[in-house]
């Protein structure tokens, strides 16, 4: 089969298009034909940065990573009760690990994945993994009812699906992104736009109860200023936080922390649930082919993204 091998970290030069043999499923694995693949920030930070590969894949090159996959069930192991050949399936593979999912076929873990539904693409299933998951696992246990949320970058992959979990929860929610995005930040449900080319967001909004960081550094230190006493905040970028930020944080008795997503067969159940009532919509900005990986790659760098970035099989 195809599959990009990385054999050592560095720019989209480093993802080699090779023929490989098929992996064999082991008894808890099904094997799927891949479809559909989304790209995260984590894929350009794991191919480009040694570090981050060590951290987030943990063994040494050469690797093949990508996590986020939709598609057709081959073969399943002896212990899979809950998927046959032929079922549509989708989820986020061995994440943190090596998702092995930059291929034509991958084994994946049974209790990590779902069955997509009817009436969802591959595509948008695919679109609806890592960045869904990191919005529900963080929001569900933080958010309720009436609570006032700021959601930072909600046209970005995690952003945008991070708004419509929130309204979900009951919420209100504020959300930042340039001017060119306000219309569809504020189609997904957001109640009040900042544009933060024109704006400091520190300037106009305060007393929120949970904040979604997703960019780190000065946007995580400015965000303290608009948490209540006693309010949340979860940084995304980077488990190092700028180092004034704890003792502030301290003195407030703000909860600052991060989180790393984490492959879960029942929250990617909850996600299908979620497209299924048409609580969750992927927005979907551009789709590349299976041979233009590397530009997908390239568009995630860009920092500008709208929604997901796909690539197709
Ligand atoms: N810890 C975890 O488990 C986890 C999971 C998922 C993601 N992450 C991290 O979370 C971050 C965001 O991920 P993502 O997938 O959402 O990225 P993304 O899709 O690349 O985000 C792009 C969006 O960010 C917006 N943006 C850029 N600069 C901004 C700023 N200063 N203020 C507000 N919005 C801004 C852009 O909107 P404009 O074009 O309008 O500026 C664009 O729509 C990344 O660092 C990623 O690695 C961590």
């Amino acid at each position: 089969m195809k599959a990009y091998v990385l054999n050592k970290t560095g720019g989209v030069e480093n993802l080699v298009l090779s023929e490989i043999e098929p992996p064999d499923p082991k008894a808890d694995e099904v094997l799927v034909e891949i479809k559909a693949i989304s790209i995260n920030p984590v894929d350009v930070k794991t191919r480009a940065a040694r570090e981050v590969l060590d951290m987030i894949v943990g063994t040494e090159p050469p690797v093949i990573l990508g996590w986020d996959i939709a598609g057709k069930v081959t073969a399943v192991g002896d212990k899979i009760t809950q998927f046959v050949p032929g079922d549509s399936v989708f989820g986020m593979v061995n994440f943190p690990g090596e998702g092995r999912a930059y291929a034509e076929y991958v084994a994946a873990p049974g209790d990590q994945l779902a069955k997509i539904p009817a009436d969802t693409s591959f595509e948008d299933a695919a679109a609806t993994t890592l960045a869904a998951m990191i919005a529900l696992q963080v929001l569900q246990s933080r958010v309720k009812q009436d609570d006032r949320v700021l959601i930072h970058a909600g046209s970005g992959g995690v952003g945008h699906f991070a708004i419509q979990i929130a309204k979900h929860l009951g919420a209100y929610v504020v959300s930042t992104s340039s001017a060119k995005n306000r219309d569809f930040v504020m189609a997904l449900g957001a109640d009040k736009h900042i544009d933060y080319q024109q704006h400091k967001f520190e300037e106009v909004v305060s007393g929120m109860d949970f904040v979604l960081d997703t960019m780190g550094a000065d946007v995580l230190k400015n965000s303290l200023k608009v948490v209540k006493d006693g309010g949340k905040i979860v940084s995304l970028p980077s488990p190092e936080f700028p180092q004034e930020v704890k003792p502030y944080a301290q003195k407030r008795n703000i909860d600052v922390s991060f989180v790393l997503v984490e492959s879960n067969g029942s929250d990617m159940n909850t996600l299908k649930d979620m497209l299924e009532a048409g609580v969750l919509k992927p927005h979907i900005s551009k789709i590349f082919p299976f041979e233009e990986l590397a530009e997908a790659h390239l568009q995630l760098e860009t920092g500008r993204t709208v929604g997901k970035v796909i690539v197709k099989l």
